[in-house]
């Protein structure tokens, strides 16, 4: 019999950057696990994300920071294992406090998808200095605003996804969206579906709010058949300002 503490509060990821001595934090964000509005429906492998995370106020992020990301890495360093490149936190921001619900040693998706447009420096720079153990500071920065990555999925989606439907609109987006492909294919010069998740939308704005509208203006230019896109990534952001 295992007995669990039972956590309950929003989730949350907290990614950073280390060197395995130097950690760096990134911009805070949150996924959006099930299929459906309101957080109903299966569970998939993420349908948005937006960051930063308003859940996640700077002192929230010092605490995570200092009682649990440089902990981790000093941990590992003192067992002889450098850790270097990305660690993710999966949060709940309990009534006690932040904890920990999962840790991944990868980028998170499709939280990387909003996080790292915000980054206002050089990812291959900081990258390479986590391998070389030369992580400074000042190479990583935040740009101000937020971003707002969007899912758009095939239809049956998570049971089953369909491929071969084709993909219209991606060049009409604007020019400053972020179009990320992950479950799409060329053939006969058109792109079409090849996965449950085909494409994250990414747009930046100067506050959430117009970072979730842009990203969704851009969603309807895009269309292909049995799509499925959930309309309120973003809202629980939004509804935490109020
Ligand atoms: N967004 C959850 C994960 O990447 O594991």
């Amino acid at each position: 019999v295992v007995v669990e503490e039972m956590l309950t509060g929003p989730e949350c990821s907290l990614l950073a950057f280390t060197d395995g001595i130097t950690v760096r934090p990134m911009a805070t964000s949150q996924d959006h696990k099930r299929a459906l509005e309101g957080d109903l429906g299966p569970n998939t492998g993420g349908m948005g994300a937006y960051a930063p995370a308003p859940v996640m106020t700077p002192e929230l992020v010092q605490t995570v920071y200092d009682t649990i990301l440089v902990p981790v890495v000093q941990g590992l360093a003192n067992e002889g294992i450098t850790y270097q490149g990305c660690l993710y936190a999966g949060l709940m921001i309990t009534a006690g406090g932040p904890k920990v619900v999962e840790f991944n040693c990868r980028f998170g998706d499709p939280e990387t998808q909003a996080v790292l447009p915000l980054l206002d420096g050089d990812l291959a720079q900081i990258m390479y200095a986590c391998t070389q153990g030369t992580l400074r500071r000042d190479m990583v920065h935040w740009k101000q605003g937020a971003a707002c990555c969007v899912i758009m999925a095939s239809k049956g989606y998570p049971a089953s996804s369909h491929k071969g439907d084709v993909i219209s609109g991606l060049d009409a987006v604007d020019d400053d969206i972020v179009v990320f492909h992950s479950g799409t294919k060329k053939a006969d010069g058109l792109y079409q579906t090849n996965g449950g998740r085909v494409l994250g939308v990414t747009a930046m704005g100067e506050d959430l709010k117009a970072a979730i509208d842009k990203a969704y203006v851009n969603v309807r230019k895009i269309s292909f058949d049995g799509q499925q896109v959930r309309s309120d990534i973003g809202a629980k952001g939004l509804r935490h300002l109020k």
